[in-house]
Parts: structure tokens; sequence; C-alpha cells
């Protein structure tokens, strides 16, 4: 079966030319996941990346999201059929990108919709995003357990969704963090940088490796060929037990992700 790699390039903003030079800098330095969405307008940009590099469509792993929009009862399959036109493949991964604004629908309207397209061949996987306890709970009952790849929230040391994360661990879901570089909001936070300084590395690697060390899968994503290759090289760092409890303890920030009409997190 293949894995998912737990570190892959997020697209957001990789739209037009500069976008897809900066795909293929990703995957030159050997980034084999890529994740997208049908609202990144970044899907066109990602299959054209992957088809230039001529990499075997088994060694890349690309994750797409379905749009709110598209979540009306007969809306969802369509748009992933056009999702597909515009990468050119079939995604490995498709998830809902959050739980309906203001709960306006019922989670059975557009989860149904995501199961039946998986069944008709439209995706190899299916997952949520932004999706607290309760909701994922709920879903899982009605896909039955282990059909639920991932759960893709906001997570980093400066806001570390704790409670969140261990529930997916507990329900085999896999964590994937975005925003798990917070952004560059890290830089200055003095117990990061210490332990940065100590594995001569950036504060961002760190917070890269302390998500690796936890089997979590993250998405940074940079245009800078620079921090492209130099977040890809946190997988080179093993922090100690002791860094992660470290980072496990800093002081947490507010979300930076929070639109009114999101779901009640935990
Ligand atoms: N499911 C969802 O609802 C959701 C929401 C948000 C994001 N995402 C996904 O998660 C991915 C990552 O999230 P994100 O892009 O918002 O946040 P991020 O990866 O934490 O941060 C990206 C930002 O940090 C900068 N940066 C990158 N590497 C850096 C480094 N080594 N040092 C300092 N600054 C650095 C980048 O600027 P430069 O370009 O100047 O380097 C960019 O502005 C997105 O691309 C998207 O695929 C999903």
């Amino acid at each position: 079966m293949k894995h998912i790699p737990k570190l892959g390039f997020g697209t957001y903003g990789r739209t037009g030319t500069a976008g897809i030079a900066a795909l293929e800098t990703a995957i030159d330095v050997g980034y084999r996941h890529f994740d997208t969405a049908q609202s990144y307008d970044t899907e066109k940009e990602v299959g054209a990346a992957v088809r230039n590099s001529g990499l075997a469509r088994d060694s890349v792993w690309i994750t797409t999201k379905i749009d709110m929009a598209n979540y009306a009862s007969g809306r969802l399959v369509p748009s992933l059929e056009a999702s597909i036109d515009r990468l050119g493949l079939i995604p490995d991964l498709t998830l809902l990108h959050w739980p309906s604004p203001n709960g306006d629908l019922a989670l059975e309207v557009y989860l149904d919709q995501i199961i039946d397209a998986k069944a008709r061949g439209l995706t190899r996987e299916i997952g949520v995003s932004n999706f607290p306890i309760a909701m994922l709970r709920a879903a899982i009952a009605r896909t039955g357990k282990g059909e639920i790849l991932t759960n893709q929230f906001e997570l980093n040391p400066l806001h570390n969704n704790h409670q969140l994360a261990r529930f997916c661990q507990s329900v085999g879901v896999l964590v994937t963090c975005y925003l798990p570089i917070a952004k560059g909001r890290l830089k200055g936070e003095s117990t990061a940088e210490a332990i940065a300084a100590k594995h001569g590395a950036s504060v961002e690697q760190i917070a890269l490796a302390w998500e690796l060390a936890k089997e979590y899968a993250a998405i940074p994503t940079s245009s800078r060929a620079d921090r492209i290759l130099s977040n890809f090289k946190s997988v080179d760092i093993t922090l100690t037990d002791e860094d992660i409890a470290a980072l496990d303890g800093l002081p947490q920030t507010a979300r930076a992700i929070d639109p009114d009409w999101g779901p009640d997190w935990d």
C-alpha cells in the first residue's frame, strides 16, 4: 500500500509560473507530497510540476480539498472531477476542507458524497480538515474505522492543539499540521532558538522536526528556494526527549486561522 510521506509541500499562494517554479524546486530537493485545494487555485500548477518532473505517478502523493461551496447535494463529485481535470491525475487523498460553514449542512450531506467519490475511483483515500473532536467522532461513526486517513488542522509549537492531536492518534487518524512553521513567528522565541542553536538549525527546522518526531505529517510552504530546501532538511534532525518536552511547554498563542463561520474548536 502507498504511504503518505510525512513531510509535504504546501501550495497556498504557489500560483502561476512562480508557483510552478517553487514546486519544481520542491521536487528537486526531495518533497514527494503536495498539498493543494480547490480554493487555492494551485491544482493546475501541482499537475504541471509533477508532469514536468517525469516522476512516476506512484512516487508522488497529491492531496486536494473540496471547497465548502461544493458540499450541497449533487455538487461534490462533479467538483472533484473538475479537480482531476485541472490536476491531470487522480488525487491520492481528498479532504473535506472545513465543516460546513456555520453548520448549515448536515455532515451526512457532504460526507456521504466524498465516500461515494472514493467508491467511484475519483480519489484513493479520503480525509477531513479543521474537524474538531466531536465532528471527527461523528464522521468515523458514519464511515467506519480506518476510512478517514487524516485530519488536517493548525498545529505548531506555538499552537499545539494537543487535545485534538491526541484524539486523532487514539483513533488511528493521521495528524497533518498546517501552518507547521507558524508562518515564521517562532523567530525570537527563546526556548526554540536555544534548541535550534544546539542543533545548528533554524527554529523552523526545529518546529518541523518536533512535528515529525510526534509522527504527525507537516506541509510547510515557501516561495523561496533556500527555505524550500532548509525546511526539507528538517528530516535530518533528531530531537532529544528533553527538546521535545521543552517545545511541548512553549507558551501558546491563539489560532491564526479562525473564521467566524468555523466550527466550535476543542
Ligand atoms: N486545511 C486548511 O484549512 C489549511 C489552512 C492553511 C494552510 N493549509 C496548508 O498548509 C500549508 C502551509 O501553511 P501556510 O502556508 O499558511 O503556513 P506555513 O507553512 O507555516 O508558513 C508559510 C510562510 O512562512 C514563510 N516561511 C517559509 N519557510 C520559512 C523559513 N524557513 N523561515 C522563515 N519563514 C519561512 C513563507 O514565506 P516565504 O514564501 O517568503 O518563504 C510563508 O509566508 C499551506 O500552503 C496549505 O497547503 C491548509
